[in-house]
């Protein structure tokens, strides 16, 4: 299991003959989040099961315009993405096969590999999830003056690796608009106190530099 995993609880053109609206989600792979239902207790209610799921965040995802990679090793293609209309207008993004990126449920139980092997060959997927509410938006944790409370097995987290779990105040809708309308049910508007420099920013391009928004790490593991 693991990597450096987290559930990301928020405090939380059409041009004609490209029919691409960025980020819209694309046609190629379905995007089917694994389940991992959640629980909410009170002492007079009992347990009630939330339908939860999860979803990878989106710079781990194939954005495309249908035959080019909208995403390089260095940023986005600048030829599809110059601006953010372009952008919009030529890319979109798919689902992906969560097997394939380390990530399964069963039950209320959730495995995280860091690795994975595909064709003989193996690879880092280090992939990094958020808790998605049945409204395709992220679970906003309203913590004060409860409990948060989760099992983590670390029996097969080996020496060098890190998972985490952790708070981050990202946007609940992954900063869904109409014209980056895939938002949280594609993982986008991924922030943490680390300022990072996402190539892909609330599921569109970074134009802006650098941000930072508040983080509360609740159970980082270094085996
Ligand atoms: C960027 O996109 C253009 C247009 O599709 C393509 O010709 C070019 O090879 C791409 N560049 C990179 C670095 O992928
Ligand atoms: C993402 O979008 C949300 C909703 O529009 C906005 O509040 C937030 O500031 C945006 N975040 C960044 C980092 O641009």
């Amino acid at each position: 299991m693991a990597s450096r995993y987290a559930y990301k609880y928020s405090l939380a053109a059409l041009v004609f003959s490209r029919l691409a609206l960025a980020q819209t989600p694309g046609t190629q792979t379905a995007e089917v989040h694994p389940k991992l239902p959640t629980y909410k207790c009170t002492t007079s209610g009992g347990c009630v099961q939330q339908d939860t799921s999860v979803v990878l965040d989106f710079g781990y995802r194939y954005i495309h315009d249908g035959a080019t990679s909208c995403t390089t090793s260095s940023g986005v293609n600048t030829s599809l993405c110059p601006n953010q209309a372009t952008c919009s207008a030529n890319c979109q993004v798919e689902g992906v096969n969560y097997a394939s990126a380390g990530v399964s449920t069963s039950g209320n139980a959730l495995t995280m590999y860091q690795y994975q092997t595909a064709n003989g060959k193996t690879s880092s997927v280090s992939p990094r999830i958020y808790l998605l509410g049945p409204d395709g938006n992220y679970v906003m944790m309203q913590l004060n003056g409860q409990e948060l409370r989760f099992d983590v097995d670390l029996s097969t987290l080996p020496c060098g690796e890190n998972g985490a779990l952790y708070l981050s105040e990202m946007s609940a809708t992954g900063g869904r608009t109409s014209s980056a309308p895939a938002g949280a049910a594609y993982g986008a508007g991924y922030c943490d106190a680390q300022c990072p420099r996402e190539t892909w920013r609330n599921g569109t391009i970074d134009a802006a530099g650098p941000y930072c928004c508040n983080e509360m790490d609740v159970c980082i593991n270094l085996p």
